[in-house]
């Protein structure tokens, strides 16, 4: 069965606004445990935001689990196709981590989750002391954990736009440039459905206009 050679449209507006999202709560984050002034305003910010990613979260991995992803290139070495395996997976769990453990700290802490006036979250832990200490650490060293693998992420995205060259880069920036002549494919950028294999099997190198 042919393989999109790019991930499907739903696939790349995820992935690119979820990108902003996440890096800007990766901020937030750290603005609100730094600034006494900027607290109150960056907390009601970072609740609310981190919901969000979590439904967006759910949506994609749904949309994942539907589509196969484009194979990585076949002459990329097999310890490069496992970390990058390894990685998405790491940054899937990471998305439903973070705010999983920001609403259970919350309510272990017997805080309200309050998404905006008027609407509040129910806790999803019982308010106990010890599970909000232990679940304040965690969110800590999972954001740490977050942000060094968005930053080794970022750098082999790079590598593979400006070194490598395979199209990698192309398969999540952009969608399939349309042949000239070639009669229309609906869902063409669909894929198939998955097999289960996360980062799909290996493929020829992705020729798709990112090779110079
Ligand atoms: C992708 C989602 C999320 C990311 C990336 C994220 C990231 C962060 C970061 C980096 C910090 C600073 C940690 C520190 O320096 O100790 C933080 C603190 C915090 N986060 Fe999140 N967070 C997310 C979701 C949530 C959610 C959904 C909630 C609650 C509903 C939440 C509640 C909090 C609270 C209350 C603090 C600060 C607590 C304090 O200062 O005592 N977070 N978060
Ligand atoms: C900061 C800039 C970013 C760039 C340049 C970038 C680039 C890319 C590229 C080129 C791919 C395709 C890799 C492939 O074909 O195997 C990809 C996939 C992926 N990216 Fe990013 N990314 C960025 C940020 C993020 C962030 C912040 C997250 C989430 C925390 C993220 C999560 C993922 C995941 C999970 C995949 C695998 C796609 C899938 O299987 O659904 N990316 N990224």
């Amino acid at each position: 069965m042919n393989r999109a050679t790019h991930f499907n449209l739903t696939a790349r507006l995820l992935h690119w606004s979820m990108a902003v999202l996440i890096v800007t709560m990766l901020f937030v984050g750290i603005g609100m445990v730094a600034s006494m002034s900027w607290r109150p305003g960056l907390v009601n910010l970072h609740r609310p935001l981190g919901i969000a990613i979590l439904l967006l979260a759910i949506v994609r991995l749904i949309n994942r689990l539907r589509h196969r992803p484009p194979p990585l290139p076949a002459d990329l070495p097999a310890v490069q196709t496992l970390a990058a395996k390894a990685s998405h997976w790491l940054l899937y769990a990471l998305m439903f981590a973070m705010p999983l453990v920001g609403w259970s700290m919350l309510s272990a802490g017997g805080y309200p989750v309050t998404m905006f006036k008027g609407l509040a979250l129910p806790p999803i832990a019982p308010h106990n002391a010890t599970a909000y200490a232990v679940l304040r650490g965690a969110h800590t060293w999972l954001a740490l954990l977050l942000f060094a693998t968005v930053l080794a992420h970022l750098a082999a995205a790079l590598f593979h736009a400006w070194v490598r060259r395979d199209g990698v880069f192309a398969a999540m920036a952009r969608g399939e440039p349309r042949q000239v002549g070639a009669p229309l494919r609906p869902g063409a950028d669909a894929g198939g459905t998955s097999s289960g294999d996360p980062g799909g099997t290996t493929a020829p190198a992705r020729t798709d206009g990112n090779r110079h």
